[in-house]
């Protein structure tokens, strides 16, 4: 029998996590205290619930660590990883004050690239034409909820091509390519030219991929445009217009398909428009109003870029 029998008590898990919460007690910012104790207790709480074990949460670290590895100028493993564990959009849900009939945000994504070539309205975002999918035009004006045209509001629009690679991820593809930047006119009209969107794996050769195996889940995403739109005095919103004929819009491995972000393409083979048409051939024609908040322009803080290719 042991001699500390009687003075000394077994530590319990739940003891440990009020030392943990009083360990970051003094965290002069509010904000920080705030959200370091949530961690604090949510993450022990998680470990209890599943009874995590040692080696359980050694895989963790590790596949975390995988994740920094894999990591690069054009692609963000930590990022997706939120994604797909519908995070980014749980939070993007929470922060936006987007009332019915306003433009509600979707996920930023890995591979948005800041810089993209400022262009005119009417500009083709495609710069190598057939190589690069099916022509669509895309058009409509961005508006204030009572109907006001917002003039002078920044599009910052991008997509994969018909391979479904964003140019970053594609040595094949000419810089910013299907990337631009464009404002709209004075009646808050803006129009350019890309390619139709298509559903396209999201990368599974690093350690989110092996979730997705290891979850039976498709990795597929549905076709989509990527917009980021801002304007003084107006919230900008990162989003995406998704394809409504998309065999993968019920099941968006990263959860950003919402009902108003649904977006019908209308196939042109009028002869007359084709001859007005950058690529004299039928296309696909969207046309969208975009309606924003009153609030603050903000920018997209993000960091990836293009890996030199290495031919
Ligand atoms: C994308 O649409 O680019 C994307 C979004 C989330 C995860 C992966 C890709
Ligand atoms: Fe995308």
């Amino acid at each position: 029998m042991s001699s500390h029998e009687g003075s000394v008590s077994v530590t319990t898990s739940d003891q440990i996590t009020e030392e943990g919460l009083k360990a970051v007690g003094n965290t002069p910012d509010p904000r920080t205290r705030q959200i370091v104790e949530a961690l604090i207790r949510h993450s022990h709480d998680f470990a209890r619930e599943v009874k995590l074990k040692p080696e359980e949460l050694l895989y963790a670290a590790e596949f975390l660590k995988r994740c920094g590895e894999v990591t690069d100028a054009s692609r963000h493993e930590f990022i997706l990883l939120a994604d797909v564990l519908g995070i980014t959009m749980v939070v993007n849900t929470i922060t936006a004050d987007a009332p019915d009939g306003t433009l509600e945000p979707s996920v930023l994504g890995p591979f948005y690239r800041s810089g993209a070539p400022e262009v005119p309205n009417g500009a083709d975002l495609s710069h190598r034409g057939d190589a690069d999918g099916v022509p669509a035009h895309v058009s409509g004006r961005v508006l204030a909820a009572d109907g006001t045209p917002i003039p002078g509001a920044e599009l910052d629009v991008w997509g994969t091509n018909a391979n479904g690679l964003y140019e970053n991820m594609d040595p094949g593809q000419p810089d910013y390519n299907l990337r631009g930047r464009l404002h709209t006119d004075e009646q808050g009209r803006f129009e350019f030219w890309t390619v139709k969107p298509v559903s396209y794996p999201i990368p599974a050769d690093g350690p989110v991929g092996e979730l997705f195996e290891a979850t039976k889940r498709t990795n597929m995403r549905p076709g989509h445009l990527h917009f980021i739109v801002s304007a003084e005095g107006y919230t900008t919103v990162v989003t995406e217009l998704y394809t409504d004929d998309d065999e993968f819009i019920d099941s968006d491995p990263v959860f950003g398909v919402k009902a108003s972000l649904l977006a019908h393409y209308e196939l042109i083979t009028d002869e007359e428009k084709i001859a007005a048409a950058p690529r004299k051939q039928p296309y696909w024609d969207l046309r969208r109003d975009l309606v924003l908040t009153p609030g603050t322009r903000t920018g997209v803080q993000f960091t990836a870029g293009r890996e030199e290719p290495s031919r």
